[in-house]
């Protein structure tokens, strides 16, 4: 048995994201710094235009469209099979959804069981859906933060795995509450994908 053999091969991730993938990119930094024992090995989006697709390319990141026929289209079955191919094909073992504004089904959910995870802008269960941060301002909420959880087939409803609160200020507009979110967001996600991986 020689000196490397308990050490573990990085974990291989994909992540699906549909905008600016900062939270894509605290992972790459975590990965980057030693701190996450994890290699990002394929990054999907359903928006052609996202930043998340040119973060991953600069990193030698394989990054690839999923054409669904426009945003805020459906995501039809035949696409999440496709998907599920890809992710696999690629070797992933954990799927992170960065921001990803489509809801995962079948069969994405059947091939990657409890292997999928989603950050949201809310202390889930409250104000699931779009633009969390800003139901927190509208609805005068004092207290706000992030939740990573696992993906089921309904819209931010899986089980939670962990949270960070962050206050809601006097003043704060939907942009300066998301902005403190995400600060907690970056540091949150690779944590918990740390806890998962167990590295
Ligand atoms: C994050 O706030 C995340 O919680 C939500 O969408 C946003 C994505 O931001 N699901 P980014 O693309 O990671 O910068």
């Amino acid at each position: 048995m020689n000196s490397n053999s308990n050490i573990k091969p990085p974990t291989k991730l994909g992540v699906l994201g549909s905008g600016s993938g900062s939270n894509m990119q605290a992972i790459m930094d975590a990965i980057d710094s030693g701190d996450l024992n994890a290699e990002i090995v394929l990054t999907l989006s359903d928006n052609p235009d996202a930043y998340i697709l040119e973060r991953a390319t600069k990193a030698g990141i394989t990054a690839q469209v999923i054409d669904c026929g426009g945003f805020r289209t459906k995501f039809p079955d035949e696409k999440q099979a496709l998907v599920a191919r890809q992710l696999k094909d690629a070797g992933v073992e954990l799927v992170c959804l960065a921001g990803f504004m489509r809801l995962v089904k079948q069969p994405l959910l059947d091939i990657f069981p409890q292997k999928i995870l989603n950050i949201h802008p809310s202390l889930l269960p409250e104000y699931p859906g779009l633009m969390a941060w800003k139901q927190a301002v509208e609805d005068g909420a004092t207290e706000s933060g992030c939740t990573v959880h696992y993906v089921d087939a309904g819209m931010d409803t899986g089980p939670i795995i962990r949270q960070a609160k962050v206050p809601v200020i006097l003043g704060d507009t939907a942009q300066t509450l998301h902005t403190r979110i995400q600060e907690q967001e970056h540091t949150l996600y690779p944590n918990v994908i740390k806890e998962i991986i167990g590295c």
